[in-house]
């Protein structure tokens, strides 16, 4: 494969669609709602109208709406007519959308691009989702993919590329916020010799599927983020890391390891040069603690998901004692994008720490769910009021979960804050990697704790005691305040078991387990005190 080739499929792929696209996602939350049979009815409707010639029926990704699945986007190829998108699609729909081509009236409701879900998004890790048919390498080539690798290959020597992403600004979406750039550089920096590359896609957050929906959407983005990964540190052999419970996302990115290989853009000598890249699938079990990188890393290894005290630091000891560049799956799939537009344009967008977008899967109670796409620096309430058109209930949003099981619960008065890494940590919350739930005020917020609790009580991988025991003991003490049996000097003990937790287990997943407990005592200590037993005087 050399430039002009990848050219020419992108001019053939170009071609060879046809003037109307109907697009049907086929991610994993429209498909729970019966997409694929929307879609086969679609393509019988098609050939029933005799428009065949000019009109195909695609399966695509997320189109980020999810909470009104099935979606189905007529698109204009020459971009003539305004696309027109249909929510809540059944099969009875099909065939009315498809005679609408000709004039007639669809009976699906219709949907709106200008919504406000959609108004404040900015599409860069989610340009391509619900636009390319994630099965085909050619359409992804259509859209400009795999380019920026060959640019790196032959403009960029790898020092450059790691210039260019610490410029971006680019930090850590898996959950850190620790700097892209850095920590490229520091594997870079190695002696040469076998490094790896991982991409992290282990997402077990309750609630968030940001990764999930990239693989299923856009599984080559990742894969060019890796290669260019690679060659930019000197690694010649990278591994993904996901969990057995994303099918879909597993078939699609097998999908695109076979593609890319057969057209020689992963293997040997990628684009005739001297960089090889190979890139090898690891299906994890679902333990959330694998997505810790000491802990993936063992179980890469086909040991147990342990994680062990750092340093060393993957970066200089990581898959088999050799330096490792581990990246989360929305981090990677930001560089081609990077790469194309250039350091300085990510860097302008978001904030002055917190450089570029970050997607969320907004859900809860809030009207509005789905994956959304907003730059750094949006605040809480244009996301949850705004773009999820807030909750229905009464009395409003109560508190919004940001960061999972590692996260906090920020009250509905600190909705003004900024969506970046430090103002969340200020709250006592956490980026995380973007699972948002929204609560309003039926939710019990000590219920809250606990369920967050009983999750990491399950998860905890039983290496360290504090960890190990602690999050048992805090569950217990949270189940008797909900029963009505703690008193005040319950409290307390809790608080400090936090600290103590939070203070001495080794890894993330004990050290972060208290925050949930931690913030809703911070701002909901009321609801606490009114489930507490009057003072008996004894302890
Ligand atoms: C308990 C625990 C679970 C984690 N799960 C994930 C995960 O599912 N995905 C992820 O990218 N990072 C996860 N992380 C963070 C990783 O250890 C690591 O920091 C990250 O993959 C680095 O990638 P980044 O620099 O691109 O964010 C987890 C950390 C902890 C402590
Ligand atoms: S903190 Fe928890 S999950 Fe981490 S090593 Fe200790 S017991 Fe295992
Ligand atoms: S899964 Fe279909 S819109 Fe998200």
């Amino acid at each position: 494969m050399d430039l002009a080739e990848l050219l020419a499929i992108r001019q053939k792929e170009r071609d060879r669609q046809k003037s109307t696209r109907i697009h049907c996602c086929t991610a994993a939350g429209c498909l729970s709602s019966g997409s694929a049979a929307v879609k086969a009815q679609l393509e019988a409707a098609v050939d029933a109208e005799g428009l065949g010639a000019s009109t195909e029926v695609c399966s695509v990704g997320c189109m980020r709406f999810c909470g009104r699945g099935p979606l189905v986007e007529v698109v204009s190829r020459e971009g003539d007519r305004e696309p027109i998108l249909y929510e809540q699609v059944t099969t009875a729909d099909a065939a009315s959308i498809v005679k609408a081509l000709k004039g007639g009236e669809a009976t699906a409701p219709l949907g709106d691009r200008n919504h406000p879900f959609f108004a404040r998004q900015f599409p860069i890790v989610l340009e391509n989702s619900g636009k390319i048919d994630p099965e085909r390498i050619e359409e992804y080539i259509a859209v400009g993919g795999y380019q920026q690798l060959y640019r790196v290959l032959y403009e960029y020597d790898p020092a450059e590329v790691v210039d260019e992403i610490t410029r971006s600004g680019l930090r850590g979406r898996g959950g850190g916020g620790y700097p892209t750039g850095l920590k490229w550089a520091t594997v870079a920096k190695m002696p040469a010799g076998q490094k790896y590359v991982i991409c992290n896609a282990d997402e077990g957050d309750p609630g968030a599927f940001m990764d999930r929906s990239v693989l299923e959407s856009d599984p080559h983005r990742v894969l060019e983020g890796m290669a260019i990964a690679g060659y930019a540190i000197g690694a010649n052999h990278g591994f993904i890391y996901v969990r057995a419970e994303y099918p879909l996302a597993i078939r699609h990115l097998q999908k695109a390891i076979q593609q890319a290989k057969r057209y020689s853009l992963l293997g040997s000598q990628i684009f005739g040069s001297p960089f090889d890249f190979k890139i090898d699938i690891r299906v994890g079990a679902g333990a959330f603690v694998c997505g810790e990188e000491t802990a993936l890393i063992a179980s890469v290894e086909g040991r147990r998901g342990n994680p062990r005290p750092r340093p060393p630091y993957p970066a200089e000891s990581g898959l088999w004692g050799c330096p490792t560049l581990i990246n989360n799956v929305e981090t990677l799939a930001n560089i081609p994008a990077i790469i194309r537009e250039g350091a300085e344009w990510y860097a302008k967008i978001g904030t002055e720490k917190s450089k570029g977008t970050k997607v969320f899967a907004l859900t809860g109670k809030v009207r509005n769910t789905g994956l959304i796409e907003v730059p750094m620096g949006t605040t809480l309430r244009q996301i949850v009021e705004e773009m999820g058109g807030g909750v229905a209930t009464a009395g409003g949003v109560k508190a919004v979960q940001t960061g999972g099981p590692s996260g906090g619960c920020i009250p509905a008065s600190a909705l003004d804050t900024s969506v970046d890494y430090e103002s969340l940590t200020q709250l006592g919350s956490i980026m995380g990697s973007g699972g948002m739930i929204v609560m309003d005020n039926e939710t019990n917020m000590v219920d809250v704790a606990r369920f967050y609790m009983e999750f990491c009580r399950g998860e905890s991988c039983g290496k360290c005691i504090p960890c190990r025991a602690g999050t048992v003991q805090l569950y217990q003490m949270l189940t008797k305040i909900l029963n009505r049996e703690a008193s005040e000097g319950d409290l307390e003990r809790l608080e400090a078991l936090c600290y103590m937790v939070r203070d001495t287990s080794l890894c993330g997943l004990g050290m972060t387990a208290p925050n949930p407990v931690l913030s809703t005592l911070r701002y909901f200590r009321q609801e606490y005190e009114e489930l507490l037993q009057p003072a008996t005087g004894k302890r």
